[in-house]
């Protein structure tokens, strides 16, 4: 059977010989130092072996309050921002039907997403919109005081209990949270919600495959048992593999090769554009976890062959600071026939009866033969298909990879001090009691 698995031969050509394989041994010693705990950050390595840990019990409980709130809604908002709520939205893009939610033909509930944002309109138009709604709520903060999440959760828990009744309010409202902390927390315990707890020792980003990722993920009527069976198998094949079969081993070590010989700048792209999501996901996994200490290479993304109209130039023929990482997928779920055209006045009845993922492959190897020629390196991730069981491979693969590549860069991945910046700028800002002394000083830049 085949796996996700990484091919960097189009990256190696740009770099000296031996490049990647001289960092073998660090490769090495940042797994080793993963799987002994032993790295900076060693309080949040729950993810590692989260895979292999997650029991049939724990999802079917999952799947149980899965099934109450799609027997009782029609739309659910998840609410969380970053790591809790980035992970599902991947997961439930890649698996969905693109149009399902404009049909809203009724088989599964419509997952929408809040509490990211504090933009006024988008809040505004979601409580009209959910006037007509049978809606549900999964609150997701592990903090439980995230500003964004915490304002979405005021609004739609008072909507919901408006429009619903307590008593069905509460069997509707889920919160995944601490298992003591915070406001998430409080609320829960004394509206008596259902509530998952997300481990100590798993932080935001690395959460999918814990109920911040699964409750949501089977609610849109996914099967998270394939996903953690992905997920289980990849957590084994990194594992044992040799660094010359590893995925994650290749992918963290050609990566930092680059990032060594110039390239600060990796750009993920796909040609489906179900994994748009994805791209973003994996844009805060690796930006959050290695973009500090003045180090890092920066995540952007793509979604092919779209923005090759758009950020294609820059691509080909840009500065030459950037590398590429594809995610490609071999299989497509369903077929389609270009069609014929009598008048052919496009000219393209030569493709006529051929399969559009044909054309769509053609378009990728030309893309990466072309960036390659323009001096992009090119590395390929390749997904057998877009199912559950191979996105399970392709996330831990992505988050094994991070751990390790953050280890051979050199910094601790598993913080990110540099987020609480912003929020002291706009507590004080805001006046919340207890920064007055901030408050004072940012007032005296500004004036
Ligand atoms: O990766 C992270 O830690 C962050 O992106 C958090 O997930 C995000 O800030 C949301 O935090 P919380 O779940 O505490 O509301």
């Amino acid at each position: 059977m085949k796996n996700v698995f990484v091919d960097s031969s189009k990256a190696k050509q740009f770099l000296p010989n031996g490049a990647v394989e001289s960092l073998k041994e660090k490769v090495l010693t940042a797994q080793q130092e993963l799987e002994q705990g032993t790295c900076p950050g060693n309080d949040y390595l729950g993810w590692l072996h989260l895979p292999s840990e997650i029991t049939p019990e724990f999802i079917a409980e999952i799947q149980a309050t899965s099934d109450v709130l799609r027997q009782e809604c029609d739309t659910i908002v998840v609410a969380g921002i970053g790591g809790s709520y980035l992970g599902a939205r991947a997961v439930i893009e890649a698996l969905g039907n693109s149009f399902a939610w404009l049909a809203n033909k009724g088989e599964n509930p419509n997952i929408l997403f809040a509490g990211n944002n504090i933009g006024e309109d988008y809040l505004y138009e979601l409580t009209e919109y959910l006037k007509g709604c049978r809606f549900g709520v999964i609150n997701i903060s592990k903090s439980g005081t995230t500003t964004e999440t915490a304002l979405a959760f005021r609004l739609l828990k008072k909507q919901c209990e408006e429009q619903r009744g307590k008593e069905t309010a509460r069997r509707v409202i889920v919160a995944v949270t601490d298992a003591v902390r915070g406001a998430a927390r409080t609320t829960a315990d004394k509206e008596g919600y259902k509530s998952f707890v997300i481990p100590d020792n798993v932080g935001g980003r690395f959460s999918v495959l814990t109920p911040v990722g699964l409750l949501p993920v089977a609610c849109a009527g996914f099967d998270i048992a394939e996903l953690v069976r992905g997920a289980q198998d990849m957590e084994k094949i990194c594992a044992t593999a040799p660094f010359e079969e590893n995925p994650a081993h290749q992918y963290a070590a050609v990566r930092n090769a680059l990032y060594q010989a110039g390239k600060k700048i990796e750009i993920l792209a796909n040609f489906q554009p179900k994994l748009h999501s994805m791209n973003e996901w994996w844009k805060q996994l690796y930006g959050e976890s290695e973009g500090k200490d003045k180090l890092g290479i920066f995540p952007a993304a793509v979604d092919f062959t779209t923005d090759l109209h758009s950020m294609g130039q820059w691509i080909q023929d840009g500065e030459r600071s950037i590398f590429e990482t594809v995610v490609s997928v071999e299989r497509p779920a369903h077929k389609l026939l270009f069609p014929h055209d009598e008048e052919n006045l496009d000219g393209l009845n030569f493709l006529e009866g051929k399969r559009v993922d044909e054309v769509n492959k053609m378009a990728e190897l030309g893309t990466c033969l072309a960036h390659v020629d323009g001096g992009v390196p090119n590395v390929r991730i390749v997904m057998p298909e877009l199912n559950a069981y191979y996105l399970g491979q392709l996330i831990y693969f992505f988050e094994l990879g991070c751990g390790i590549s953050g280890r051979v860069l050199g910094v601790n991945p598993f913080n990110q001090p540099g987020v609480e910046a912003y929020k002291k700028n706009m507590f004080a800002l805001l006046d919340k009691p207890g920064y007055e002394a901030e408050s004072k000083a940012i007032r005296a830049r500004l004036s």
